[in-house]
């Protein structure tokens, strides 16, 4: 009997390994291990065993009925599983979703390389500045009317006898004397991106925005190297079709101070609604002022040098296909107005 419990075994095992279904693995299960199954006969046998052999032999049986049973469990459970979980490896998968940089920061980057590839440095001055070196030092003393443009938010501070009261900086040239006094000795060549703050909102100014100021000290500086600077820059930013021109101006910091156009992208600068007359404002330049120079520690009998400084927001716009209806949408975290660019 032990040989037939044990090809019985054999026989069930290979035929539940092969099953196919759910429906072929319950069959087999009746056909050994049912009622009337092939097993349990087997068991019913028992009787007729002599008495020595049948606690062995029904030992034997009992132990090839619990592996059976753990055979057609186990196959059940793949069975279950393998027919959820069809899995296809050459259907395309889902692309994770790529951010992008802010539009200010790309602008940043290329106003950046741009200088930098004739020899500009860029720093960073303080966003939280005295007003010494936002306006006194820039020929304005506390007095001087020319402040009121700046629309400056002040810091409700003690006043420093010297460095007067702390103010969020209105603009980069703050960081001019700053420059001066930290490199001594021109040769300069100043980069100074940073934010600006001013008491302004509307649909061309948001409170916080940011300017890109250059300075150049050197000797012999002219203003033909403040126009081969800005051409320069205007070539390699807006292309190679468009003009800049420097129309007189007034600042303070600066003599003679200048505004500088760029020809319009719709018109070609012939004239159009954009821009009336076929010129866009960039922002102010000039050549360093005596007095700021003196401020810095720097001869201006022996050194002389340029500055501009302009919105990077703006100046962003005025390259061709940018057209943004509200500045303010670039800082309301709609990232529905973002993803665009
Ligand atoms: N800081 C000026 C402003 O906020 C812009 C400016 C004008 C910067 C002339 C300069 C400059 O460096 O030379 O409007």
């Amino acid at each position: 009997m032990k040989e037939e419990i044990i090809s019985l075994k054999n026989e069930a095992i290979a035929q539940i390994m092969e099953v196919n279904s759910i429906t072929e693995l319950e069959n087999l299960r009746i056909i050994y291990l049912g009622r009337n199954g092939k097993l349990t006969n087997l068991i019913k046998k028992l009787k007729e065993i002599p008495n020595d052999k049948r606690k062995e032999t029904g030992i034997l049986i009992n132990d090839t009925k619990n592996s059976l049973n753990e055979i057609i469990s186990s196959q059940k459970n793949k069975l279950s599983n393998s027919s959820r979980k069809w899995f296809d490896p050459t259907i395309p998968g889902v692309k994770p979703k790529m951010g992008n940089l802010h539009l200010v920061t790309q602008a940043i980057r290329e106003i950046s390389g741009i200088f930098e590839k004739i020899g500009f440095v860029r720093v960073r001055y303080p966003e939280i500045e005295w007003d010494y070196f936002a306006f006194d030092v820039l020929n304005m003393p506390i007095t001087h009317p020319a402040r009121d443009e700046w629309e400056t938010f002040f810091i409700d501070s003690e006043v420093n006898p010297k460095y007067g009261q702390i103010v969020l900086s209105p603009h980069t040239s703050s960081g001019q004397v700053r420059e001066m006094l930290r490199v001594k000795n021109p040769p300069i060549r100043m980069l100074n991106i940073a934010k600006c703050y001013r008491r302004q909102s509307d649909v061309s100014h948001s409170q916080m925005f940011h300017h890109f100021e250059g300075l150049v000290i050197d000797e012999n500086i002219s203003i033909v190297n403040l126009r081969g600077t800005l051409d320069y820059f205007a070539y390699n930013f807006f292309g190679k079709d468009r003009k800049t021109r420097i129309r007189p101006y007034n600042f303070r910091f600066t003599e003679p101070s200048f505004e500088v156009d760029i020809s319009c992208d719709i018109c070609n600068g012939k004239g159009c609604k954009l821009c009336k007359e076929g010129w866009l404002e960039l922002g102010g330049a000039g050549m360093v002022h005596p007095n700021v120079l003196k401020a810095g520690g720097i001869d201006s009998k022996k050194y002389s040098g340029f500055a501009f400084g302009w919105g990077v927001e703006r100046t962003y716009m005025m390259k061709a296909g940018i057209k943004i209806p509200d500045l303010r949408y670039l800082y309301s975290y709609d990232i529905n107005v973002i993803k665009q660019f």
